[in-house]
């Protein structure tokens, strides 16, 4: 089984990273999906945020979180003092991956595996290497599952700030795991919910 690795220059532009990302097979998720979602934001940055994988909306438009989740996550980062614009956006796994609704009129998401998560690594951490960032902000299980290994939970330690492990020798120095913005929008209690991650993201330094 292949991963990502062989499609990644060695290189800190995120610009050529981005356009070689567009060309990945590293696992079989390109097949059936629009475009490579690849990060975006400036580079250095103090801050990232790793999201899950892109959405439909996402898929269509080439960029991370520009959809429901998208404006969710826009709306907290506000609320809780932190400028988007200095801080760069990524997603664990860079393709959507979808089943077609019963009527086949819909892509309805699904959870990336584990060997994809594992798959897609490589882009992750050329990122980290071009990104330089201090704090990564871990939107979610898969997020967190990517970086600190499929035994870390989110539950146990949202809204507090860990040390990263020492593979990544400085960045980042510290992750900040939180729940996924969509899940937000499918709690029982949306207002709770929403002020909870908003919350949490008042601990970004
Ligand atoms: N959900 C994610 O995790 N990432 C996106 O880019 C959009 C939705
Ligand atoms: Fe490559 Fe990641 Fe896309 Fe899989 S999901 S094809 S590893 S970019």
């Amino acid at each position: 089984r292949g991963d990502a690795a062989e499609f990644v220059p060695d290189s800190h532009s995120l610009t050529r990273l981005r356009s070689a990302a567009r060309d990945c097979h590293g696992c079989d998720l390109y097949r059936d999906a629009t475009h490579t979602v690849f990060g975006d934001g400036p580079a250095p940055a103090k801050v990232l945020m790793l999201g899950e994988q892109p959405g439909d909306r996402e898929d269509v438009e080439g960029a991370p979180f520009v959809g429901p989740a998208g404006r969710v996550l826009d709306r907290a980062l506000e609320e809780a003092g932190v400028d988007r614009s200095q801080v760069y956006v990524t997603n664990a796994v860079k393709h959507f991956k979808f089943v077609p609704s019963e009527r086949g009129k819909q892509r309805i998401h699904k959870k990336p595996s584990r060997g994809e998560i594992v798959a897609c690594r490589p882009w992750l951490l050329a990122e980290l290497d071009a990104v330089r960032p201090e704090t990564v902000v871990l939107l979610g299980a898969t997020a967190a599952s990517s970086l600190m290994g499929p035994s870390f939970r989110v539950t146990a330690h949202r809204g507090e700030l860990l040390p990263a492990p020492d593979e990544f020798d400085g960045h980042p120095e510290q992750v900040l795991p939180t729940v996924h913005p969509s899940s937000v929008l499918r709690a029982p209690d949306r207002a709770d919910a929403y002020a909870a991650l908003v919350a949490d993201l008042r601990a970004v330094p």
